[in-house]
């Protein structure tokens, strides 16, 4: 018979919910056995919405963290918490899966790997997109050389509107003081993949980029502070009555402790909540474009766009080989093959998402790839060294933007 993982969560908020949902989806897989949390909002989530049991729920780190209470521990609270956690679950032996960034400093992260060498568990990051079944696809396409040698990629990364209005100007990831740099919170998965397609380590690298929109100088004449008292409620585009109840985006569950989110309790919600506030009257300080300029050790070079300015989401992005082109939009979900002399090949990607939506099967993709990994069935993916190498990127890239575009040499 198969093994079964037991599996204990610290943080069980957006992501850790994500988890267990695909968890609980293979039960010949996957039992989640405790849980830790110090919202009491997401512990009656987790109780109601998962069958989690009193028992089962720690409130405190410290608690949770006394002893090992299962084969692997998720660590999927904030940013700068993750490698105190992963230490202390390596510490009791666990194999861990580690939200991503793994943080916002590049001595943490080795600290970290050198927690793991000593103690031997092992630490996956979840880069979900390496497991999303399009992502994938493009990587076969590059690795079959159908395009002969990749000589150029092209990533843009849309960030979306309302997602960088609901994350990077009035959410979580809003401050670079007190989270990670946008091109670390946010493109660290990018930055993951252009390594991951072009399979070699950046050598330079420079940037630049900044916050350009979301200030208080572009605040419209006479709106206010908070949208449910602003007269342009209604015809702002990041207005936040229309985004999360007529445009129903994530996050409502943030907003409001009432359950289940009604409208009205989103309204009521976002009255004092920091998601109703003005996208130009927010502490926000992160960037909302930023261009990064890289070239790999294997000669390749690479530019990625992030920009807050889009109307959808997901990458489009284009790989420019020695006999041909693809061009992958993520969210349009196709990856054209477009071999030169020859007529185009499309993959319609929607066809391969087999395990569900999730960052585009890419939730389901790492809990099923998980499991593989742990049981030898898989060769391994977004280990914690591989995973530095992008976090290494993020943290140059950063570098050279605060230093104006100044070209980086990155040290591995
Ligand atoms: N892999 C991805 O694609 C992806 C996507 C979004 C977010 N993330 C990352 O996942 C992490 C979690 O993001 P989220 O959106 O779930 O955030 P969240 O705020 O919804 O969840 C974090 C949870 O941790 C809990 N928590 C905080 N401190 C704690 C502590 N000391 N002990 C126990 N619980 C504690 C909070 O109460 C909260 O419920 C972040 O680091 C984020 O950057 C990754």
């Amino acid at each position: 018979m198969d093994k079964k993982f037991t599996v204990a969560i610290i943080g069980m908020g957006g992501r850790g919910r994500a988890y267990t949902r695909e968890m609980l989806k293979n039960p010949d897989k996957y039992e989640v056995v405790a849980i830790c949390d110090i919202n009491e909002t997401r512990i009656n989530d987790a109780k109601n919405d998962f069958g989690i049991k009193e028992e089962q729920v720690l409130r405190h780190e410290d608690d949770f963290f006394s002893k090992k209470r299962a084969d692997i521990c998720v660590v999927s609270t904030q940013d700068q918490d993750h490698v105190r956690h992963a230490i202390k679950a390596l510490e009791l032996g666990y194999d861990v899966l580690c939200e991503k960034p793994i943080s916002d400093s590049e001595e943490e992260c080795r600290k970290l790997l050198k927690a793991q060498k000593k103690y031997g568990g092992k630490v996956f990051v979840c880069h979900v997109l390496r497991y999303a079944p399009a992502f994938v696809k493009l990587k076969e396409l590059i690795d079959s050389k159908v395009i002969g040698d990749v000589v150029m990629i092209d990533h843009i990364e849309q960030v979306y509107y309302f997602h960088q209005a609901h994350s990077y100007v009035r959410g979580n990831w809003r401050r670079r003081e007190d989270t990670s740099p946008m091109i670390i919170a946010k493109s660290c998965h990018d930055l993951d993949l252009l390594q991951w397609y072009i399979g070699s380590e950046c050598d330079t690298i420079s940037s630049i980029g900044d916050l350009r929109f979301f200030k208080k100088e572009n605040q419209p004449e006479g709106a206010a502070d908070r949208c449910t008292d602003c007269k342009y409620v209604d015809t702002c585009a990041y207005s936040a009555v229309k985004g999360y109840i007529k445009d129903k985006f994530w996050g409502t569950d943030l907003i409001t402790n009432v359950r289940p989110v009604t409208n009205e309790a989103i309204y009521e919600g976002l009255k004092t909540s920091p998601y109703g506030r003005c996208v130009f009257a927010c502490d926000n300080t992160v960037v909302d474009n930023q261009i990064v300029t890289m070239r790999f050790k294997n000669g390749v070079t690479a530019n990625l766009r992030m920009t807050a300015f889009t109307r959808d989401g997901g990458r489009i992005i284009k790989v420019y080989g020695t006999y041909g082109e693809i061009d992958f939009d993520s969210h349009n979900e196709f990856i054209d093959v477009r071999v030169f002399g020859k007529d185009t090949v499309r993959y319609n990607t929607k066809e391969l998402v087999e395990h569900g939506y999730g960052h585009g099967g890419g939730d389901a993709g790492i809990i099923k790839g998980l499991y593989d990994m742990l049981t030898g069935k898989m060769a391994e993916l977004t280990t914690l060294a591989a995973s530095i190498e992008s976090h290494l990127m993020g943290f140059a890239a950063e570098k050279s933007r605060l230093a104006g575009g100044e070209l980086i040499k990155i040290e591995h």
